[in-house]
């Protein structure tokens, strides 16, 4: 779901759309839209779904929101540092629109659900406010702000999945591609905002799901990323009830489409990663050895609190798991809150005594924000100083570098089979790719034979060296 480094926020960069897509639409003439997303690949993905139902709408997508008659964000909450950075940006888009008050400025997501008719008050220069459920609405909603009045939607469904809808890939590799599986979240975790954003949990029907997959790989693409805020708990039930389809059969349904289609999948919840679903994995090639399975916390007393609804040992139980089922080279990474309310030295101690036991490959590490409205922030009080969660956080940092690091040396010597997504950053006399375990692969694009790799291609690698975030190799 997210990049190899260890980071310490989920939010990504601004998004652009690629320019062949500016080029063929500055011809046409229409209105033009300008997108960019915050936040977890959930909105990037959703990104690509209002791209496709505004150009039905008839709008036409820029690069450069100078040049825009429409900028959308769509935004994040999940942390306070989320928000803060969509409001610094509204305010990058004032001066725009004091020069131009006919530019149309709608915020999406999670943030807009957040906050619904707040977002009008409080940010001045919003026209359009926008929840994840209400996007087939944005034609409507865009025009009532052409005609000079303040637009929202922020109404949650219990069926909207946009099944039907086919996105417009936005930024995209021609390689590698996310498909959403599944959309909102029935687990009541006290720090998380994503079920008052995001509603009530729906599984989309298979068969948009491996049409869409099917598509991807007719353009040319060889990856796919299923998605969804808890991918184990995927179940879809045909209308006359005859037909079920759990998270380890949809698995296979995609494996199958073709074999050489590889198939990743995020986010796991240690409550539900089943056994069936890890046999799955196991048998079949095509998807990938690796689980993203979020801990929070290596403490059952904190965990409890939080309401994850599996403690320590259960967590230990489904890691143990995996390395029976998988091997010890399946890849598995992290989520971990650091400074959760009421946590002391010895659950911090937990957190760091689970990551040695698991030996995680890679995480992500956050300090805990709290979040208006959530379970948390209404039973608890957030009393670990910013001082505390600073010198924990940089101890989880600290050692999770280290352990990356040490699984990173495993790997050296070890021929892996990588896909390669494009160019290395550095030069273009290299390519970068990922294992099968995610980890970022940099290796020269021609090989001592004179043969020459190129994106989309799978290439064998010795590997060679390696960093804590990144190993590099050589195509054999
Ligand atoms: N559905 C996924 C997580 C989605 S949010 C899961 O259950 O694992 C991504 C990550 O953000 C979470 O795993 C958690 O580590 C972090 N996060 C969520 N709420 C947070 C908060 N209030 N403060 C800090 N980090 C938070
Ligand atoms: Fe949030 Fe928990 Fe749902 Fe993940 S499973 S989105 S952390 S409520
Ligand atoms: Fe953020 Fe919403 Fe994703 S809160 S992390 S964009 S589900």
């Amino acid at each position: 779901m997210r990049d190899l480094e260890i980071l310490t926020e989920t939010d990504k960069e601004t998004l652009e759309l690629p320019r062949t897509s500016v080029e063929e639409n500055n011809i046409t003439g229409k209105r033009k839209l300008y997108i960019e997303s915050y936040g977890c690949q959930m909105n990037f993905s959703d990104s690509e779904i209002v791209t496709s139902i505004l150009q039905e709408g008839g709008y036409a997508t820029t690069a450069n929101f100078e040049k825009a008659d429409v900028i959308l964000l769509n935004t994040c909450s999940i942390r306070d540092n989320a928000e803060q950075k969509v409001r610094n940006r509204l305010n990058n888009f004032g001066y725009l629109k004091k020069k131009r008050p006919d530019l149309i400025v709608g915020v999406l997501g999670c943030m807009a659900e957040r906050l619904k008719t707040k977002f009008l008050e409080e940010e001045k220069i919003v026209d359009v406010v926008a929840g994840p459920d209400s996007y087939r609405d944005l034609p409507n909603l865009l025009s009532e702000a052409e005609d000079g009045q303040k637009a929202i939607n922020v109404f949650l469904s219990k069926e909207e999945t946009y099944a039907d809808i086919s996105p417009v890939r936005l930024n995209s590799n021609g390689v590698t591609a996310f498909v959403s599986i599944m959309r909102g979240c029935d687990n009541m975790c006290s720090f998380c905002v994503v079920p008052f954003t995001r509603g009530r949990e729906r599984s989309r029907d298979p068969h948009s799901i491996i049409k869409e997959c099917q598509d991807l790989l007719d353009k040319g693409y060889k990856e796919v990323t299923l998605l969804g805020q808890n991918v184990d708990s995927y179940k879809w039930t045909s209308t006359d009830g005859m037909k079920l389809v759990n998270f380890a059969q949809l698995l296979e349904m995609v494996a199958l489409i073709n074999p050489t289609l590889r198939v990743r999948f995020s986010t796991s919840h240690p409550k539900d990663i089943s056994d069936e679903v890890l046999y799955t994995i196991k048998k079949y090639e095509n998807i990938c050895k690796y689980i993203h399975l979020p801990a929070q916390s290596g403490s059952s007393r904190i965990l409890k609190m939080m309401n994850r609804t599996y403690d320590r040992e259960w967590y230990i139980n489904r890691i143990d798991a995996i390395r029976n089922i998988l091997g010890q080279d399946c890849g598995v990474s992290q989520d971990m809150i650091i400074g959760f309310c009421t946590e002391t030295e010895e659950d911090h101690q937990e957190t760091l005594s689970l990551m040695e036991y698991v030996k995680y490959d890679y995480g992500y590490m956050f300090s805990y924000s709290e979040r208006p409205g959530t379970p948390a922030a209404k039973k608890f009080i957030d009393d670990i100083s910013p001082e505390i969660k600073q010198r924990r956080l940089a101890e989880v940092i600290d050692l999770q570098l280290k352990l990356s690091l040490e699984r990173n040396n495993g790997e050296i010597g070890k021929i892996q089979k990588v896909l390669a997504e494009g160019f290395s950053k550095r030069s273009e006399d290299f390519l970068q790719g990922r294992n099968d375990q995610n980890k970022k692969v940099i290796f020269a694009k021609e090989n001592y034979n004179g043969a020459t790799f190129r994106k989309g291609d799978y290439v064998m690698v010795k590997i060679t060296s390696c960093s804590s975030a990144t190993l590099k190799g050589e195509a054999v």
